[in-house]
């Protein structure tokens, strides 16, 4: 069964931790908080004072994705701010090594992050040190998009690398997810299924939780 994170970039703002909680008691084993720049993004969303104020209220696993174009000088205020794990997007740095060694370095889990446009190839030199690689399912910027199919092949090559190796990193997916789009990908090997629309744009965002693992059963 795959593990659900949804994106708090599609709750409630104004009863953030009436959403944040109902997730939690629903099941959600993290919560996926979308930090936006507007330059490596057109969007802009939160920072590191959003992650700490979550911190205290939730023992969720906080899944920090950075959308945001040479991270390096942010990610210690992600990691004093209470991230567990701290993804960097590889098109966003030129020392992606140097990016994920500072994550590591401040005691936090580390994630590699790449776009539909990029190879897995891109990423190979560092597979050897991550906890976590997400593979984006759309293009990066906003929630509510839709699914790209052609992603799933990339999901089945980084699987085959993890199990050539001997690599115990999660995959995540995110993007379009749902409890369709989410079943190829777990058939290809996504251990972490981010959803954000198709769990807060819903009525019962716990019976979306639940539609999602029942999925991957
Ligand atoms: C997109 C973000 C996603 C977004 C997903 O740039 O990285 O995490 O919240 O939203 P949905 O699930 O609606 O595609
Ligand atoms: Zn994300």
């Amino acid at each position: 069964m795959i593990k659900v994170a949804p994106s708090i970039l599609s709750a409630d703002y104004v009863n953030l931790q009436k959403d944040i909680e109902l997730v939690e008691q629903g099941g959600a084993e993290y919560l996926h908080i979308d930090v936006m720049d507007g330059s490596f993004v057109p969007s802009i969303s939160y920072g590191p004072g959003f992650v700490k104020a979550i911190r205290p209220i939730s023992k969720m696993v906080l899944d920090v994705h950075l959308m945001v174009q040479n991270p390096e000088h942010i990610i210690p205020d992600f990691v004093e701010a209470g991230a567990d794990i701290i993804g960097v997007q590889v098109e966003a740095t030129q020392h992606i090594h140097r990016a994920l060694q500072i994550i590591k370095n401040g005691g936090v889990k580390a994630e590699v992050v790449i776009n539909p446009g990029t190879p897995v190839e891109m990423i190979k030199p560092v597979l050897h040190m991550v906890d976590q690689v997400l593979v984006m399912t759309v293009n990066p910027g906003f929630g509510g998009q839709k699914f790209l199919p052609e992603t799933v092949a990339k999901i089945a090559e980084l699987n085959a690398l993890k199990q050539e190796n001997g690599y115990n990193f999660d995959i995540e997916i995110d993007g379009g997810i749902n409890n369709e789009t989410v079943v190829p990908c777990y058939e290809a090997g996504a251990t972490v299924a981010v959803a954000g629309s198709y769990v807060y744009g819903a009525d019962d965002p716990v019976a979306k939780i639940n539609a999602i693992k029942d999925a991957t059963k």
